[in-house]
């Protein structure tokens, strides 16, 4: 098992390239099974769940092939219309393969995602949905079976807003019979970019980019190409990793306003930016203030921003509340942080922290991908070495985290045992 170790208190400096977006692509991955062909998706980084993922459509029947940054997916002879547990247990973006093999065979058994280090994480929108467009759904031995012998549109209105139960439900939509509309939908810069997607292989979607989708089903799609948006939540760590070492650096490759809600809190505890293009440019503060965050779906706080924004916090002036709307129990990151000398109590869902002048390098263990993120913005501002084991959820989300942080200067190494 790999580790990072890091000494901690170097300042960074110089420029780091953003990768494109995991979770744009995991999706968009999932709706070339809607039409048969070839789809080219650029800029696409090497992570591991683009690779569960890509076997996960090779296991369906899909030809995958990664180079140079590219993903080409050929779905012509795609046959299988399961995602085992094998792969679902593993990565639980594989549930973003329903709704599009729903589409193409009208059938689909897709293993139930289980528990995760994050919460329980229900998908009972996701089934919902399925049922409104006329799916039969049975669960049985872990297993969703959804049927439909035709897949007709229909009105969705999500009681709670749900990134990958919109995305499902758009990715029927889009060859259902007759018009759909969802209300409630996800707003987040990856569904926008998944509908770009579709429209290239011939949906008609109205309503991009609002919370009100109207979509007409059309007969066929065909395949499609796009290069990929470049990754919010890596560029936010990066921003987060350099206000935490109090460090000047420039974040390339990045859409700022993906970024608002972050830069504002960020604002707020001091640091200031220089956004140019596509660089974003921060001047951190030497005082970081204290901020109160509560993460809500876009624009709101993105939840896969809390741990390392809380983080920061454990070095503020005084004390903030970080609170978790989204995953109530994704504060595993906390017991870890706490070796490190940070000073958090927990109530429920809210995190109660209060800066303190010092963190202290320790051995601590990462358990899911943000969490990680966090601690290896804590260990690199801490005095002395951190250890950090179980880094394989990092390398889920993050591509090459350790030899970018290097080229920022800072002392981090990747290490067996
Ligand atoms: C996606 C992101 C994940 C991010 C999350 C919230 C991907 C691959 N993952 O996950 O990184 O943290 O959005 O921004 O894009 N819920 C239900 N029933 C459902 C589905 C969701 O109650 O059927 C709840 C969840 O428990 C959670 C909230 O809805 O409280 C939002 O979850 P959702 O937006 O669905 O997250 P994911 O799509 O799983």
């Amino acid at each position: 098992m790999e580790k990072f170790v890091i000494e901690g208190g170097k300042k960074l400096s110089g420029s780091v390239e953003i990768s494109g977006a995991k979770n744009a692509i995991l999706p968009i991955m999932a709706v070339t099974l809607l039409a048969k062909g070839k789809s080219a998706l650029r800029n696409v980084p090497k992570l591991n769940d683009i690779k569960m993922m890509s076997h996960l459509l090779r296991i369906i029947g899909a030809r995958v092939d990664y180079e140079d940054k590219s993903l080409a997916i050929d779905t012509s002879y795609c046959s299988f219309y399961e995602a085992p547990y094998e792969i679902v247990s593993k990565m639980r973006a594989s549930i973003n393969v329903l709704g599009p093999l729903l589409a193409r065979f009208g059938k689909a058994k897709v293993s139930l995602p289980g528990g995760c280090a994050i919460g329980t994480r229900p998908v009972d929108l996701h089934l919902k949905a399925m049922e409104k467009f006329g799916a039969k759904i049975n669960i049985k031995n872990g297993y969703i079976y959804a049927e439909a012998k035709e897949l007709k549109g229909a009105k969705i209105y999500f009681e709670k807003v749900s990134v990958g139960a919109t995305e499902n439900a758009i990715s029927v939509a889009v060859s259902a019979k007759g018009e759909t509309e969802i209300f409630n939908a996800a707003v987040e810069p990856e569904i926008t970019s998944m509908i770009d997607f579709l429209v290239k292989m011939g949906a008609q979607i109205e309503g991009k980019g609002t919370s009100h989708l109207k979509i007409k089903g059309v007969q066929e799609l065909h395949s499609a190409e796009m290069e990929m948006i470049p990754d919010r939540i890596e560029a936010g760590t990066f921003l987060l990793a350099a206000a935490i070492t109090k460090s000047e650096i420039t974040v390339k490759n990045c859409v700022s306003e993906h970024l608002q809600s972050l830069i504002e809190k960020m604002e707020k505890a001091g640091s200031r930016f220089r956004i140019e293009n596509k660089n974003i440019k921060i001047f951190p503060a030497e005082r970081i203030k204290p901020v109160d965050i509560f993460t809500e779906p876009y624009p709101g706080f993105p939840t896969d921003l809390q741990a390392q924004f809380l983080a920061l916090m454990t070095l503020a002036d005084g004390e903030s509340k970080i609170t978790d709307e989204i995953f109530p129990d994704r504060f595993m990151h906390v017991a870890e942080l706490l070796r490190l000398d940070a000073n958090i109590t927990m109530n429920k869902n809210v995190a109660s922290v209060k800066g303190v002048k010092q963190l202290s390098g320790a051995e601590v263990m990462a358990t899911d991908l943000r969490a990680s993120a966090a601690l290896v913005l804590a260990g690199l501002a801490a005095k002395g070495k951190t250890v950090i084991s179980r880094i394989y959820h990092i390398d889920r989300g993050y591509e090459k985290i350790e030899e970018k942080l290097k080229q920022l200067g800072a002392d981090i190494k990747r290490v067996q045992g």
